[in-house]
């Protein structure tokens, strides 16, 4: 039975009034500052919206404006964006930052050109920013829209096929052509994250109801149809927590490349065939020149990054005289140092070490034993 193409302005006057009724507070929505909303569009990239809310708070007390993010330290930077994770995220945003006060007198651009040549800001980043802080008719796709649109057309092509995205810019435009785009924007997103859920949608309550061509057709948990997707390659890793007794040892990683300038524990993935002891001690001899012989395993722990699962097998390793890690002469080319648990606390850290932090150090005082 032939139904007929949703109307994209009889849908958004509907979708707007739900969201009139239904939005949450959240303290990005309270402003019109690009700046602020390029931040919290930026943490909300990849990072739930209960975590992000506290992070983003904290961010803007710290650095309220462009002129302040730029003339920050990176350390300080870094140490804001801890929790986040995907560090390189807050470093563009520095680096946007300073930009922006370069060649665009401190003002966010609104152009797609300028926008989109900023570090970190990609098609759906200046869409946001472009609608939500301009008003301006340019479309936001993420995760939750992608999935509200297949659904409400009922596409049989993956979301992320070049037909989907041509079919989802056509209906948002048209949503947007009488309608605020800001609206439209935010509302739309709300939607898939409150009601168009991906395995519980929750249609009764659903504006597009009587419109939603997959709801018509009983295709709602068939839409969006699944694309080609890489499998999460699994990945074993070990990492030494080496103590003194009363401080740990940390080094930083390189200036470029993943995870820049964050502090970690010694360590690296597991060779081919290698136990995780042995892997340790190989770690423990490349990196720091020391031979280790006692290592008490104190743990594993999972933690997925987007293309890897990584099973760490986390170690205590004892050394009677901290003077010598890394080994004297041996040029590792990396600051590192000796920290108490409060010092360390402080540091920048990439996600899987904050985990081991919280599991294994912290809530030890500072002059405890280890
Ligand atoms: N996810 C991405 N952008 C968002 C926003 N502005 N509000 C809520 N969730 C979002």
């Amino acid at each position: 039975m032939a139904l007929p193409a949703p109307d994209p302005a009889r849908g958004a006057r509907r979708l707007l009034d739900w969201f009139a009724a239904n939005a949450r507070e959240l303290p990005w929505r309270r402003t019109r500052d690009p700046y602020a909303i390029l931040v919290s569009e930026v943490m909300l990239q990849q990072t739930r919206v209960d975590t992000v809310v506290p992070a983003f708070l904290r961010w803007m007390d710290r650095f309220p404006d462009i002129p302040s993010l730029a003339k920050a330290g990176q350390e300080e930077v870094l140490k804001a964006w801890e929790g986040l994770g995907y560090y390189s995220r807050a470093l563009n945003l520095q680096r946007a930052a300073r930009l922006i006060l370069e060649h665009h007198g401190g003002q966010l651009p609104r152009e797609d050109e300028s926008l989109l040549a900023l570090p970190g800001v990609g098609r759906y980043t200046a869409g946001a920013v472009q609608s939500l802080a301009f008003d301006l008719p340019r479309e936001a796709i993420d995760g939750n829209v992608e999935r509200v649109l297949c659904r409400l057309l009922d596409l049989e092509t993956p979301a992320k096929d070049r037909r989907s995205q041509a079919r989802f810019r056509k209906h948002i435009r048209g949503m947007m052509a009488e309608n605020s785009p800001r609206s439209v924007s935010e509302a739309l997103m709300e939607l898939g994250a409150l009601v168009c859920l991906p395995r519980n949608p929750r249609c009764n309550g659903c504006p597009f109801e009587g419109d939603c061509l997959a709801r018509q057709r009983g295709t709602v948990l068939d839409r969006p149809v699944p694309g080609k997707r890489m499998p999460a390659r699994a990945i074993q890793a070990v990492f030494g927590i080496l103590t003194d007794g009363r401080r740990i040892f940390l080094q930083k990683r390189p200036p470029e490349g993943l995870m820049a300038n964050l502090w970690e524990f010694p360590g690296g993935k597991l060779e081919e065939g290698e136990s995780p002891r042995k892997a340790l001690r190989r770690e423990l001899f490349e990196e720091l020149g020391i031979r280790s012989r006692e290592e008490e395993k104190v743990g594993t722990l999972r933690h997925s990054y987007t293309r890897f699962i990584v099973t760490l097998h986390v170690f205590l390793v004892r050394v009677e005289d901290a003077s010598g890690v890394p080994a004297p002469g041996k040029m590792t080319g990396r600051p590192s140092g000796w920290f108490t648990p409060l010092e360390a606390r402080g540091l920048p850290m990439p996600a899987a070490n904050a985990k081991i932090m919280s599991r294994w150090v912290e809530g030890l005082e500072s002059d405890a034993e280890i």
